[in-house]
């Protein structure tokens, strides 16, 4: 059950001749905020607020972010630490039950990830059925709700917790055979089925890299570089799969319904679609012989359509902390690879360059998660089109986190915003004849 704000000073809105007076709420991090659930009913006033950049759409306890000090805490616990001391299903177990587990907690939990990681046999089907061009995120938003189609009672009535913990540990390891198996349908390979000896991230290594008479050679340092792109990718408050995610959740839609509808908000380009945006962005600069410096100048021009792809974010007016940690990986495991990436050399003098702009400076447009992300992607051989999945599977815990939270909170109610009509006031229909 989520905590309630405290109450703080009130707001006093003038409107016209009348004064109204609105609850004043401030959370555990001192973010404060106007309640304005009842503004309407008091007043017939809503508010407008394109993209939601000031308006918040619920209390959590799951996700802080301090966007102007490039603070990232999963459940209080600082992403720094995080990153350095544990991995993703551990993580993951903190962000989705909201305690770090003990040993026999996480136990049972990777049992059960490992129980529910293959897919119904029939699903092989469905994958036949794609043509082998098709965007693996679309495959994967809609081979989560044809999965969920095989466990009927699963689906069926309310939250219940028992049921959610085998939802959500069947959805965040089948999200990986998912993943793997559109891979290797795409290439036209047999599909390698999961090793239930293997931890979660070596597995899907194994899965997608691993062939029939010879098993993928699993370099612990490449499957700890996944698993830390996993965790830094978890959760990040109300964003806006993840906000989709709570939309879907709050009509009482299932798990898998609304972390399908999840995908495909992070598929777009703005957002989670921007790790492959960068690497198109560099491969671009690259065969044009830039060094960066003629794309940042068309970026700051408004009518050149460019802009600069993994720079910028709604709430981090600061570095994200989350490029700080990739940007080093990235580094570390090139170095071990022995990989000279150019676009790693582009990328690098593109924010050292824009880091100096005014145009950046004064926008506070750092770089964000996605910009770094995709080069250890590309080092670590995932097709350009897998990249947004591989954000998708790290951000499967978060929108399970956020469904539970919603479910669990009674006081939870329909997402449906109100919106200012524009459009012609009332008018007659007209006959065919009449018509221009
Ligand atoms: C993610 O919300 C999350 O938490 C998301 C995420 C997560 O973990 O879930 O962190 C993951 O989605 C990271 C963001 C990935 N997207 C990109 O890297 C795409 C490039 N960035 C932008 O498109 C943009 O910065 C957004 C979409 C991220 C944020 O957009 P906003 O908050 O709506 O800001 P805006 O578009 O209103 O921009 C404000 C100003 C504008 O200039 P002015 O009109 O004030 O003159 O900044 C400019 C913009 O033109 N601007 C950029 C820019 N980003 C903003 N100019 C050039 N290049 C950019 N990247």
């Amino acid at each position: 059950m989520t905590k309630h704000a405290q109450s703080t000073v009130p707001a006093k809105l003038v409107l016209g001749d009348k004064t109204i007076e609105l609850p004043g709420l401030v959370g555990t991090e001192k973010e404060h905020a106007i309640d304005i659930s009842k503004l309407r009913s008091a007043t017939g006033y809503i508010t407008l607020d394109e993209g939601y950049g000031n308006t918040g759409s619920c209390e959590s306890e799951i996700t802080f972010i301090d966007g102007e000090e490039g603070i990232l805490r999963y459940r209080g616990i600082p992403i720094e630490q995080l990153a350095e001391h544990s991995t993703f299903i551990e993580t993951a177990y903190l962000i989705i039950y909201g305690e770090l587990p003990t040993h026999d907690q996480l136990r049972k939990f990777s049992d059960l990830l490992t129980e529910e990681e293959m897919l119904h046999e029939d699903m092989k089907h469905h994958f036949e059925g794609f043509p082998s061009n098709s965007h693996p995120m679309a495959i994967l938003s809609s081979m989560i709700n044809a999965s969920s189609c095989f466990y009927p009672g699963l689906m069926r009535g309310g939250f219940e917790p028992h049921r959610f913990e085998v939802q959500a540990a069947r959805l965040i390891s089948q999200v990986r055979t998912i993943a793997s198996f559109s891979y290797r349908v795409s290439r036209g390979l047999p599909i390698i089925y999961p090793k239930p000896t293997y931890k979660f991230t070596a597995n899907f290594l194994h899965m997608l890299f691993s062939n029939p008479y010879a098993d993928y050679d699993l370099d612990p340092q490449i499957v700890r570089a996944l698993d830390l792109i996993f965790l830094l990718h978890a959760d990040h408050e109300q964003n806006c799969s993840t906000a989709t995610v709570r939309m879907v959740a709050s009509s009482k839609a299932n798990l898998f319904a609304s972390a399908a509808a999840g995908v495909c908000a992070l598929w777009g380009p703005l957002h989670g679609g921007a790790n492959q945006a960068v690497i198109e962005m560099l491969e671009r600069i690259h065969a044009d012989g830039d060094d960066g410096s003629r794309f940042i100048r068309d970026a700051k021009d408004k009518d050149s359509g460019k802009r600069l792809m993994g720079f910028g974010h709604r709430v981090y007016k600061n570095y994200d902390p989350r490029a700080k940690i990739i940007k080093k990986a990235c580094d570390d495991l090139l170095h071990k690879l022995n990989i000279d990436d150019p676009l790693l050399d582009i990328a690098k003098h593109l924010e050292e360059v824009a880091l100096r702009e005014d145009y950046f400076i004064e926008r506070k447009l750092y770089p964000n998660v996605d910009f770094y992300s995709g080069i250890i992607m590309r080092a670590l051989k995932f097709p350009l089109n897998m990249f947004t999945v591989i954000f998708a599977i790290g951000r499967m815990p978060g929108w399970i986190a956020n469904y539970k939270e919603i479910m669990e909170n009674p006081e939870s109610r329909i997402y449906r915003p109100r919106q200012i009509y524009t459009g012609h006031t009332k008018r007659d229909y007209l006959p065919m004849q009449q018509r221009g």
